[in-house]
């Protein structure tokens, strides 16, 4: 059974991984807006994979005869100045969930919570690629400046990003 210190942590996680999830939606409508269909779709997987995230913790509380308890989410941001400051946000974001994870591990280690601690790995390690991800767009971004025809090459590049994995535990999502 999960301890009520970690089961308060994580369906605080639960809320942190939905966050992120709606945070990415409303990046999808502005890019989408803005005509960019291939960052749009990028961060639709964006998106899927934060639920399939928020999912892990969920399943994971249940495994364990614990209680998933919903928080309230934070409205998101809906208008950045541009696709780079938006990929910019959605690297600052992975850092501060990296934070979180972070966190939690310390809370696993404090309660001497041994599944939890198993199951946090495949976070930390997942973290590293949820920045590397992010970061490579900013760059690439950067790199063009104001080019318009750059624009439409990373566009029709982000665009090739594969659908995620289902959401089932043991996965990459
Ligand atoms: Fe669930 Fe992008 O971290």
């Amino acid at each position: 059974m999960i301890g009520k210190r970690m089961q308060d942590a994580m369906n605080e996680q639960i809320k942190h991984e939905l966050e992120s999830a709606y945070l990415y939606l409303s990046m999808v409508a502005y890019l989408n807006a803005e005509g960019l269909d291939g960052m749009a779709a990028w961060m639709t997987v964006q998106t899927q994979e934060e639920i399939a995230h928020a999912m892990r913790f969920f399943s994971h509380i249940n495994e364990r005869s614990g209680r998933v308890e919903l928080l309230p989410l934070a409205q998101p941001k809906k208008e950045w100045a541009s696709p780079l400051e938006a990929f910019k946000a959605a690297y600052a974001h992975e850092q501060f969930i990296s934070g979180t994870i972070d966190d939690l591990v310390k809370v696993a280690e404090e309660e001497n919570d041994n599944p939890a601690k198993i199951m946090l790995q495949w976070f930390v390690s997942e973290q590293v690629e949820e920045e590397d991800s992010t970061r490579k767009v900013v760059e690439l971004l950067e790199r063009i400046g104001d080019s318009g025809h750059g624009l439409v090459m990373v566009d029709r590049e982000l665009g090739a990003r594969p659908a995620a994995a289902p959401s089932s535990e043991g996965e990459a999502a």
